[in-house]
């Protein structure tokens, strides 16, 4: 499995340099960091078409997904989620959570993140 785990530490390396760029975006726009961007109802609906197809609702509730996963702990009325800590669960996965940094381009997984950070429950 090395060759794995390079792949993912690879793909963690690039998302933080994501992270970085974008940053010397938005200080343009006067966010931080760790904020999700602001999404348009079409990127709303590209997030939510991305959550459906990688069946992420099959573990997770999701309201606005129509999800009701049981495996997974639910993504609405969760205080852990925060944009960098979202990002870094799918890229990476952590237990029963498959990583998804593999399948998914930096982009993809910052626009899921943003969405699921817009449309939660608090
Ligand atoms: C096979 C079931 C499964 C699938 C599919 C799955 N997850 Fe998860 N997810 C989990 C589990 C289990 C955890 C808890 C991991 C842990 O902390 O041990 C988790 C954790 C998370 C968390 C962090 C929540 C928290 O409170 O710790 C986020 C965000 C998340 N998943 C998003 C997603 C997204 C987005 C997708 C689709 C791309 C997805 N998950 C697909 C099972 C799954």
């Amino acid at each position: 499995m090395a060759p794995l785990r390079l792949h993912l530490k690879m793909a963690a390396a690039g998302l933080a340099l994501t992270a970085t760029v974008s940053t010397g975006f938005a200080a343009n726009e006067t966010e931080t960091e760790a904020e999700a961007p602001q999404l348009s109802e079409e990127q709303i609906a590209a997030g939510r078409d991305m959550f459906r197809t990688w069946s992420c609702g099959s573990c997770h509730v999701l309201a606005d997904a129509k999800a009701m996963g049981p495996i997974g702990p639910s993504l609405d009325n969760n205080p852990n989620l925060t944009y960098e800590f979202v990002v870094n669960r799918i890229a990476n996965g952590q237990g029963a959570m498959p990583p998804y940094g593999g399948q998914l381009k930096d982009e993809q997984i910052a626009q899921l993140s943003a969405y699921i950070m817009q449309v939660s429950k608090k």
